[in-house]
């Protein structure tokens, strides 16, 4: 192919490191996408190139600068943690490159450029609606257990701030290091402090570590519920989790086991493709595909402003249900699952029970 044949998407992961396997997913996604979709759009081949930061934001900020520099992408996308979208953020402002998050949930990312747009969720959206379900389902007081960055900030504020609307009441809010976390002094001071619940955000990856030691330390025995939004129950480590899991509540915008026929073929062209289950990082860079291939469709292969516009306000269904962009924020707009942890044929899955239908990000004022 002749160069002007061919767009580049720069799309940059944690491929290695303590979040690798959010690496690992979307990277899976994006290959599951291509294979079924192929490589035209706008007219043009898409070429992706992958790129792994280490979940390093220096790394992440270089591999930016290179991809715009040197590889004239007409995209970025991926984005494992909070902080290495916001270290992208300008690169994308300074060359007008529209850069799509697939796995950072913080609410603030889309407001750190106008070229950014967001394929996973936010926080906020998922933590308001266990602020909701909790205290109608009989917990009242709750201590809240949050990874110590932007997205743990917010999870523990809208969180904490609805479930006191709610009559509710938090008696202690608790926090882990990003790096390396050691949940044992803080599952001490949840055991002390008696709560009906424990409300946790870990980021994806640190689930089935922390459910290990919630089992180990008795917590559950003492009769102190789990609640959290679904990055504890994550489908990447859910089904090796074991009996400690069952009946744990949590809320967020994807399962594995949401049932709609969209669903059921994702999953299954996932597991036959790449031999482990899909979770929400998984669909978010799967749909942030669809989105770029849509909008480079509709710009006819143009990037930047052109490519920017044609992002927004796309509709369509994902394997999660039906997805908007709004055009305004440039922030998704979805429905947010209640789901519990149940065993289906001696596998564990998210079951939803409840939904929230088209839930803006309760975190934008504007
Ligand atoms: C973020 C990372 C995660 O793995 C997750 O589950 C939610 C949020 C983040 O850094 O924004």
């Amino acid at each position: 192919h002749a160069q002007a044949d061919t767009v580049k998407i720069g799309v940059i992961l944690p491929m290695t490191g303590q979040s690798a396997s959010t690496g690992k997913q979307i990277a899976a996604a994006i290959q599951l996408f291509q294979a079924q979709n192929g490589k035209k759009a706008g007219g043009k081949t898409v070429e992706v190139l992958i790129k792994d930061d280490a979940g390093v934001a220096d790394n992440t900020r270089r591999l930016a600068q290179e991809l715009v520099v040197n590889d004239k992408v007409v995209a970025l996308a991926g984005f494992g943690l909070t902080p290495l979208a916001l270290a992208t953020a300008p690169i994308a402002t300074q060359s007008k490159t529209p850069m799509v998050v697939m796995a950072a949930a913080t609410s603030a990312i889309t407001e750190a450029s106008p070229y950014i747009t967001r394929t996973s969720f936010t926080l906020p959206q998922a933590a308001v609606a266990m602020g909701d379900w909790a205290p109608k389902n009989g917990i009242k007081k709750v201590v809240t257990l949050v990874t110590d960055y932007g997205p743990g900030n917010d999870a523990e504020k809208y969180f904490s701030d609805r479930i006191l609307l709610n009559s509710g009441q938090v008696l202690e809010k608790l926090r882990t290091p990003l790096r390396s976390p050691d949940f044992a002094p803080v599952l001490q001071k949840v055991r002390d402090a008696k709560p009906d619940a424990l409300f946790v955000f870990l980021p994806s990856g640190q689930g089935a570590q922390f459910m290990k030691q919630f089992g180990e330390r008795g917590l559950d025995k003492a009769g102190i519920k789990l609640i959290g939004t679904g990055d504890i129950t994550d489908d990447d480590q859910l089904n090796d989790m074991g009996d400690v899991a069952l009946g744990v509540v949590t809320t967020q915008h994807y399962s594995a086991a949401h049932p709609s026929p969209m669903n059921k073929r994702f999953v299954a062209d996932f597991q036959a493709m790449h031999k482990f289950r899909p979770n929400f990082m998984a669909v978010g860079g799967w749909d942030g595909m669809r989105l770029l291939y849509n909008g480079l469709n509709a710009s006819k292969g143009a990037g930047n402003d052109a490519l920017m516009a044609a992002l927004k306000g796309q509709v369509f269904e994902s394997p999660r249900g039906q997805i908007l962009i709004d055009a305004q924020t440039r922030e998704i707009v979805q429905d947010i699952y209640t789901r519990r942890v149940e065993k289906k044929d001696g596998q564990l899955w998210n079951v939803e029970f409840d939904v929230q239908k088209s839930v803006k990000d309760p975190g934008k004022t504007k």
